[in-house]
């Protein structure tokens, strides 16, 4: 069987090593809380080590260590020991599957919250060898519009804003996108819409979204993609396994290699809910 995923992978890894940019940054948020950034990013990071690149996950979130929590993971270290010079950075790293590696958040993020904007941006990319150790750092910055969250993304390439269709998340996208606009124009703005039945509810909801972004506040928007609503993303919530390797042939973690494949610039044909040729046989027979 033709495994798509497989060429990508092989097309990623021929790229020449000298082409691969600085390490970018880039911070999933949300206006609402229990969207599905965690997910989003714990999938993502093992997604984007699929196509070849080397990927940090810094758990940026105020409250629980989500991403700790996701990967069933108990480090010792956070980036509080690599701010206080205690430890060093090889220390601090927590490596996970897919040569993919956490910096644990905790307490320390609250002293990272306090540097301003430039400052920030300085230790994220320049934190020891970090650097030279990823090509993209993934930070899930927890909810809201807290100091914390926004610092995060406007030190951040790029942002990928998680909503629902329901309305009071993609009110509180909205939300979050006019602060995102008062504090900074330069990031580049990407919206996933999680839980959909479909594509076309995904499509309306970010078309409302972006009609308001677009007339109230003049900012550009991109669809970066959506993911369906899975009740395999619950339980692997519950077994503490992400998605990626309990379920991989399921429906939302093919939506997140799509993703992945959109942040690495490589074109792939949206997932049908229904699963393709599969789906279009099975529900031809139904009929
Ligand atoms: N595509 C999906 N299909 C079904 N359920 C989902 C999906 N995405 C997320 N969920 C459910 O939503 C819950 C919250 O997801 P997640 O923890 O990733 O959200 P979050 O935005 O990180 O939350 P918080 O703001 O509390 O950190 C998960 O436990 C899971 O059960
Ligand atoms: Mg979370």
């Amino acid at each position: 069987m033709y495994d798509q995923a497989s060429t990508l992978r092989k097309l990623a890894s021929e790229r020449e090593a000298g082409s691969r940019r600085n390490m970018r940054v880039i911070a999933v948020s949300s206006g609402k809380g229990g969207v599905g950034k965690t997910s989003l990013v714990v999938n993502m990071a093992l997604a984007l080590a699929e196509y070849n690149y080397r990927v940090i996950v810094l758990d940026g979130d105020l409250g629980l260590a989500n991403v700790d929590v996701a990967f069933g993971i108990t480090p010792r270290y956070s980036i509080r020991h690599l701010l206080s010079g205690e430890k060093r950075v090889e220390d601090v790293l927590y490596p996970v599957d897919r040569g993919i590696k956490v910096l644990p958040g905790a307490s320390g993020v609250i002293e990272l919250a306090n540097l301003d904007r430039g400052q920030l941006k300085n230790v994220l990319v320049n934190f020891g060898r970090l650097e030279k150790m990823a090509d993209i750092l993934l930070i899930d910055t927890g909810a809201g519009l807290g100091h914390t969250v926004l610092n995060f993304i406007c030190a951040s390439d790029d942002v990928i804003v998680v909503m629902t269709p329901e309305p009071p998340s993609m009110t509180d996208a909205y939300g979050l996108l006019k602060s995102i606009k008062s504090q900074s124009e330069k990031v580049n703005v990407n919206v996933v819409v999680n839980r959909v039945r479909n594509e076309s509810e995904a499509e309306q909801a970010f078309e409302r979204l972006q009609y308001a972004v677009s007339k109230f506040l003049g900012m550009p928007l991109n669809l970066l993609g959506w993911i369906y609503d899975d009740p395999l993303v619950g339980r692997s919530v519950m077994e503490q396994k992400p998605l990626a390797l309990s379920n991989p042939q399921s429906h939302a973690y093919k939506c997140v290699q799509w993703i992945a494949a959109n942040v690495a610039g490589i074109y792939l044909q949206p997932p049908t809910q229904n699963g393709g040729i599969k789906g279009f046989l099975s529900s031809l027979l139904k009929n």
